[in-house]
């Protein structure tokens, strides 16, 4: 006698999404079951294609389905549909959405002190979405220093059309827009709060930035301006707080925290970069800047740690070529470190994106 779909759904009852802490057919993710004699096939639509357990999913619903009498084949795809945490209102901020009509989270990065690496994090945790094959947005807010072209080698400008919206740069896959682009070498800005508003308001509403999953949002340092008028301007799904280790760079890392808390935007997560040095000749690990602070200030502000990333050379040799080290060493131990901070941050997008659908199996508290 053939399987039914009974059977095969009450099985992957069993199998569970650890982040949103429930099991994979309540939640919706298996799509398009079909059963052809001792052959079963179906898709999980997971949350984000950056799921950091994506693997392991497929293999315990592979193994779930296939203990059942009278299955012998087993075929699983894996597709994603990103949600979008700022349809609904009550989930962030007090801006518009209308601003945005296509991108489903805004990602701001963030830090309380300059020279943390929050340009660097932006850069590869933009691209590590995208190799993971979301469309994400860059959006370089530091007006004052904008980095994010010259960390990805970008000379072009970018298109204005007829209605003076920017047409945003595409560099591998990534969509980019910079002040950069428009200024002069060497040419500084010297902007009040009003100009700065304009700005933003333009790189969010003014550029045809089409369907995105993700806008990841490179600020300037500290708690000014951009940081007000991003969160004024639009719902966010979340910061990252990126921190250096050291108790001092954390103790202001605190103050950023605490401004999006002000903004009633949520906190995603802190990123520890400058973690640990491992010396490239011999492989000897040097806690400069000390280890682990990150991690222990997250977890005593209730806040998800999203991973570390080492204070590696290649890392800055890699940016100051033109092409992060996503791009240009992805198999590194620094590559992988950036991977798995975009997947955690991925889960935690998710987890924000169904808290409506998920109370009160979880609740995330900030
Ligand atoms: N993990 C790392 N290992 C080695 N060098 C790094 C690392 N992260 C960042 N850097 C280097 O540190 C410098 C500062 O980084 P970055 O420009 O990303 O910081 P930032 O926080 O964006 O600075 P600002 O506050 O001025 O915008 C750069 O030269 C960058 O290449
Ligand atoms: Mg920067």
């Amino acid at each position: 006698m053939s399987v039914t779909q009974e059977q095969i759904l009450n099985a992957l009852r069993q199998v569970k999404d650890p982040d949103l802490n429930r099991d994979i057919v309540s939640l919706g993710f298996i799509k398009g079951l079909e059963i052809e004699g001792n052959r079963v096939s179906f898709a999980i639509e997971l949350t984000t294609p950056a799921c950091p357990v994506r693997d392991q999913l497929k293999e315990q619903a592979r193994s779930a389905v296939s203990c059942l009498p009278g299955v012998f084949q087993v075929d699983i795809t894996l597709t994603s549909q990103v949600r979008s945490s700022i349809v609904r209102p009550s989930v962030a901020g007090t801006g518009s959405i209308s601003l945005i009509p296509t991108i489903k989270n805004v990602i701001p990065v963030a830090s309380g002190k300059g020279g943390v690496g929050k340009s660097t994090v932006s850069v590869n945790l933009a691209l590590a979405l995208a190799k993971r094959g979301a469309r994400v947005g860059l959006m370089d807010a530091d007006v004052y220093g904008p980095t994010i072209p010259t960390l990805l080698g970008i000379t072009e400008a970018p298109t204005v059309d007829e209605h003076n919206r920017i047409g945003p740069v595409t560099r591998e896959g990534l969509q980019i827009v910079s002040m950069g682009f428009f200024m002069k070498p060497d040419e500084a800005v010297i902007w009040r709060g009003p100009m700065l508003h304009k700005t933003v308001q333009q790189f969010l509403g003014g550029v045809l930035w089409g369907e995105l999953d993700y806008l990841v949002v490179d600020l300037p340092p500290g708690t000014g301006d951009v940081q007000l008028s991003l969160c004024q301007l639009i719902p966010i799904t979340g910061a990252v707080i990126v921190s250096t280790p050291q108790d001092v760079a954390l103790n202001v890392a605190q103050k950023a925290i605490a401004m999006f808390k002000k903004l009633n935007a949520p906190i995603l997560g802190v990123i520890e970069n400058m973690s640990a040095y491992v010396c490239p000749h011999c492989g000897k690990r040097d806690d400069i800047f000390g280890t682990g602070g990150a991690r222990k200030a997250a977890e005593r502000l209730g806040i998800p740690f999203l991973g570390e990333i080492p204070l590696a050379t290649p890392i800055r040799v890699a940016s100051d070529e033109g092409s992060p080290i996503i791009l240009s060493q992805p198999q590194s131990p620094s590559a992988k470190a950036f991977f798995s901070a975009a997947e955690q941050l991925a889960a935690q997008v998710s987890i924000r994106a169904m808290q409506g659908e998920l109370q009160p199996q979880v609740k995330v508290t900030f």
